[in-house]
């Protein structure tokens, strides 16, 4: 619990002066990117960045802590995520803050602050970035994870939800998922959800011995979080509850076929799942989820819908949006688990011997760099064999040697790694040669 600023900055302070000396290890539900993986990252961001500019979305980016308020409006007080999951604490003024738990309260508040609608509704955004839920952690669910965000403002259309489907299912084969299922369901809108809401109280309330306490709880006031719950025995439980499929309004229905026939045509196949629900209650109409048997128990690799509500919630004009938000996370272990070797490996290795050799060669491996080339050394004074060790580990695709001899006679010895020829070269216009010997052998490195 917070226990005031005064006693947490004394607290700061008594950290800070502490001697102990053991190793600080992370917190809980929060991880490390390592080299290795962050090359997957990456790729991934770089191919959804490409895709979403071929479809016109531009990025936003939105700061990481908002009000309080916010997310409790947005998100709704009755969700796991609000009652439960979110980091907020008070600032020095004593505001309550959080560590935005998702991004879609934020884009449609900045849309609705520096008034988008103005210069044209119809606006679609783009955003990359770390999210934060105080969740149990398990394989694919962290307390700080990230999330690749798409909306699209001013459409009351589902060519929209239908056109960020096929977005979704187009980065999927871009990045060679196979392994994912799109799942599709409507929740209705404020005209006809009410009447689904009735019914499924009344079937809770037939199986109310059988659901867990949060679900009791919440059956009232939010029976279609009832649907969401994870826990096995509410799922067993609602396994037979009525379905909002057959209470959809003439529009909702016929939104929801227009869906339907649109990812038809566009060849993207779904699952019809009557019972999917979002964790968030801002959702109106279109909802749909993207799963995996890749990764246990969290299947969802991203998830979405229609929210026309929202902006009008948040203070702004009555907007319709819709969008998704992929697990980062998720996704970069799947794309791991089939993972293509993206680590840049060094086009050049240079073993220099003796401080003359590696003051030519520091010089080298900056111009190198500078040209486009990446270019190893070792800054110290390190023996023949340990810097050839170093140049294998490393896996450079050629090695430069020079030391007192090759200064005597003016040439440097190039040796390919991989098919073990070395020849020697004059060191006059020694760059220029380098730099044309390395573009012919060098394979295109994937873009990064
Ligand atoms: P969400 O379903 O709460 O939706 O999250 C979207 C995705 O984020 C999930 O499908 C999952 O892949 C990933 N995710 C959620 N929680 C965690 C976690 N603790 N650890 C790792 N990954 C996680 C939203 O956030 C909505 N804002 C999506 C949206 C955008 N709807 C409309 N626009």
């Amino acid at each position: 619990m917070w226990d005031g600023m005064a006693s947490s900055q004394e607290r700061i302070l008594r950290v800070n002066c502490s001697r102990d000396r053991t190793m600080i290890q992370l917190i809980r539900g929060f991880k490390d990117i390592l080299p290795g993986e962050v090359e997957t990252w990456q790729h991934i961001e770089n191919v959804a960045r490409a895709l979403f500019q071929d479809f016109g979305f531009k990025e936003i980016r939105i700061p990481i802590m908002e009000r309080t308020e916010l997310f409790a409006r947005s998100i709704g007080e009755d969700t796991d995520i609000v009652e439960k999951e979110m980091y907020t604490f008070p600032d020095r003024k004593g505001d309550l803050i959080t560590l935005r738990p998702e991004a879609t309260a934020s884009i449609c508040r900045s849309y609705v602050q520096h008034k988008m609608y103005a210069e044209d509704p119809i606006q679609k955004f783009y955003t990359i970035g770390p999210m934060f839920r105080r969740e149990r952690p398990q394989k694919g669910r962290y307390r700080q994870f990230y999330q690749i965000n798409v909306e699209i403002f001013g459409v009351l259309s589902a060519l929209a939800d239908a056109v960020l489907i096929f977005l979704l299912k187009t980065l999927c084969e871009r990045l060679g998922v196979a392994d994912v299922e799109a799942h599709v369901n409507s929740l209705g809108c404020p005209d006809c959800r009410p009447g689904f809401k009735n019914r499924l109280q009344t079937y809770i309330a037939s199986v109310s011995q059988k659901i867990c306490a949060d679900c009791r709880r919440r059956k009232d006031r939010n029976p279609l979080r009832v649907l969401d719950c994870k826990v096995p025995d509410c799922r067993a439980a609602m396994a037979d509850a009525p379905s909002i499929l057959d209470c959809l309004c003439d529009i909702c229905r016929h939104e929801f076929q227009l869906l339907q026939t649109t990812l038809d045509g566009l060849n993207v196949p779904y699952v019809l799942d009557k019972h999917l629900v979002r964790g968030l209650d801002y959702y109106t109409r279109a909802t749909f989820e993207f799963q995996t048997r890749s990764l246990g128990a969290q299947s969802a690799v991203a998830g979405g819908g229609r929210y026309d509500k929202l902006v009008q919630l948040l203070g702004g004009p009555d907007t319709p949006a819709t969008g998704f938000a992929i697990g980062f996370d998720r996704l970069a272990e799947i794309v791991q688990i089939q993972g293509p070797d993206l680590q840049r490996k060094p086009d050049l290795y240079i073993a220099a011997m003796g401080d003359k050799s590696r003051a030519l060669a520091f010089g080298w491996i900056c111009e190198l760099g500078k040209q486009g080339f990446y270019a190893e050394m070792d800054f110290q004074d390190k023996s023949l064999k340990s810097q050839m060790k170093r140049a294998h580990r490393i896996r450079a695709s050629h090695v430069l040697m020079v030391g007192e001899n090759e200064l005597r006679s003016g040439s440097v010895t190039l040796r390919n790694m991989s098919t073990k020829n070395q020849d020697d070269i004059p060191m006059d216009r020694l760059m220029e040669k380098l730099v044309k010997r390395l573009s012919a052998e060098k394979k295109p490195h994937k873009e990064m």
